[in-house]
């Protein structure tokens, strides 16, 4: 089966520094991949490649075994609207109701009328619990809500890719824990999820698959069996951790 997503040889540097060596990485269609590893280990950086906000130096990203890096502009719009992503701080626009920021992708990206857009924004809010705050700005909003928000966006155009930056970040364990219950019912939706992550429990209840990223580089995947099982001291670090590196 052609992988939802395919990272090949990927090498990636800023002002001369390597900040991705080598790392190829394969995603199958309706699984979820958590990305591991400590700050500054390139986590972000490969995400940004899969969507094409960042080309690599050297080899190629396929996305449902298309390389993005030969598509013509209008080509890469029409894959990066297979996909959502969801970004560390959530990045929602703060001039803009909760309601308004759910709805402008589908402005943008479709010519569903008034009524069938407003239908489907609070289909996306009823799903992450947040039918009731349409009407809310941001700076009202708690952590996890933001997150909710920065979700049903991710997922208005029923991507069948969905990224996620740290889902964790910044919020407290009961929290996070039903951020990651939403994801996981989007697995179970069908949809293929690349979670970066440096908390284990987390990475336990969303993953399939896991790799862990080092300087760069992928010192280890598999299940979650397999790098429990790992002899590599420091995969075995990682997945004893319960907060993580
Ligand atoms: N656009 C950029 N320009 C220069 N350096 C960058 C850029 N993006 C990321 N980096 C650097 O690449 C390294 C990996 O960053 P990142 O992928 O954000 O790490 P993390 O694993 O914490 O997500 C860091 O040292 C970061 O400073
Ligand atoms: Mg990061």
């Amino acid at each position: 089966m052609t992988p939802a997503i395919r990272l090949e040889h990927l090498t990636k540097a800023f002002d001369g520094r390597r900040v991705l060596d080598d790392v190829t990485l394969d995603v199958s269609p309706g699984s979820a991949f958590c990305l591991l590893g400590r700050s500054g280990t390139g986590k972000s950086v490969t995400l940004r490649h899969i969507v094409g906000l960042v080309m690599p130096d050297e080899g190629r990203v396929l996305v449902d075994g298309e390389d993005i890096g030969a598509l013509r502009p209008w080509q890469l719009a029409r894959v990066r609207k297979r996909m959502g992503f969801l970004f560390q701080n959530a990045a929602l626009f703060d001039s803009m109701t909760v309601g308004e920021n759910v709805a402008f992708p589908l402005r943008r990206h479709t010519t569903l009328s008034e009524t069938d857009i407003q239908a489907r924004v609070m289909a996306k809010l009823d799903a992450v619990g947040l039918a009731r705050d349409a009407h809310k700005m941001p700076s009202e909003l708690s952590g996890g809500m933001r997150k909710r928000v920065g979700l049903a966006r991710a997922m208005a155009l029923d991507p069948a890719i969905l990224l996620v930056d740290e889902p964790g970040a910044g919020l407290d364990p009961i929290t996070t824990r039903e951020i990651d219950d939403l994801l996981v019912a989007q697995k179970a939706a069908g949809v293929t999820l690349v979670v970066v992550t440096h908390n284990i429990p987390s990475a336990r209840v969303i993953a399939d698959d896991m790799a862990l990223l080092h300087e760069g580089r992928v010192v280890a995947r598999g299940s979650v069996a397999e790098m429990d099982a790992s002899a590599d001291p420091l995969v075995q670090a990682f997945m004893r951790s319960e907060a993580g590196g």
